[in-house]
């Protein structure tokens, strides 16, 4: 695999992430699951699969809407919070590029905010075809570009203007590839896939300083953490202050209203 070392960078990185994860992403990357559950026409009754499903927010939504769902992360502890907090969820340890079930058992597949994190998505999206029965959808969701998410923009920024972008991490595929709906229609198509689209759906990180999205990254990822912890210590004060003086045109009433839409592209199993 072109991408080794990086998959091993993830896959331990997400061993160690849960709680934060949860503390900093949770209440944000559940606000476009009804559109993700929508295009994959989730209701009563679908058979979804949840694809690095984290603690488990897509499936426990399609069940709210009557669906079944089965979920999968590679990462053993998120898999232990997510049954946790969802006993009636079927959870399997699984990598989304060698999914545990049979051809043409699920109705539906949702990756939300996990083909970024594969080492080879297409591999995923192959899997995901090979699991969907005929006419089939397939959804995911990816960060909008930093310029739009502005969370991500603000810290990279910070980071260009006072540290150091390039750090020697592992090499990975680009971490904003499927911010550009034309390149996700596109690997859609290539996967087989029929009817692909992409649109952009907003979402809003609410923060409570002094807490900022350089807390969230530092904490509740992996690549953008690892990129931050490898800054020195007076380039990361320097980026801490530059984030800080950002936020400021975000924050009411001590609130932060952060703008963080992603790509969210769906097409369907011919
Ligand atoms: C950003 S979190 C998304 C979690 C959840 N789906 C959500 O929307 O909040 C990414 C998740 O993908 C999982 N992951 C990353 N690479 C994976 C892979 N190759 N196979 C399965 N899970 C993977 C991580 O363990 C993590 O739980």
């Amino acid at each position: 695999m072109q991408f080794d070392e990086f998959a091993a960078f993830e896959k331990n990185g997400w061993e160690h992430v849960v709680p934060s994860y949860e503390d900093y992403f949770g209440r944000l990357t559940v606000q476009s699951h009804p559109a993700l559950l929508d295009a994959l026409a989730v209701g009563p009754g679908t058979r979804m699969l949840d694809v690095a499903a984290g603690p488990g927010y897509l499936a426990a939504a399609a069940i709210e809407r009557g669906a079944t769902a089965a979920a999968v992360d590679f990462s053993a502890s998120m898999i232990a919070h997510a049954r946790q907090l969802h006993p009636e969820i079927e959870f399997q340890i699984a990598d989304a590029a060698h999914l545990p079930f049979d051809d043409e058992s699920v109705d539906a597949v949702g990756i939300s905010f996990g083909m970024l994190h594969f080492p080879e998505p297409e591999r995923a999206l192959g899997e995901a075809a090979r699991v969907l029965r005929a006419g089939g959808r397939v959804a995911f969701t990816a960060w909008a570009l930093p310029e739009r998410a502005v969370g991500f923009g603000m810290v990279l920024d910070a980071i260009q203007l006072h540290g150091k972008p390039d750090v020697g991490m592992p090499p990975a595929p680009p971490f904003f590839r499927f911010s550009d709906p034309g390149e996700c229609v596109r690997v859609l198509t290539e996967a087989g896939f029929v009817d692909a689209r992409a649109v952009e759906v907003e979402q809003t990180w609410h923060l409570v300083l002094p807490e900022t999205p350089l807390d969230g990254l530092m904490h509740g990822g992996v690549r953008m953490a690892a990129l931050l912890r490898a800054q020195s210590r007076s380039a990361l004060a320097a980026i801490e202050q530059e984030v800080k003086t950002r936020v400021k045109a975000y924050t009411a009433h001590g609130e932060l209203l952060i703008p963080m839409p992603c790509v969210l592209a769906s097409a369907i199993k011919p």
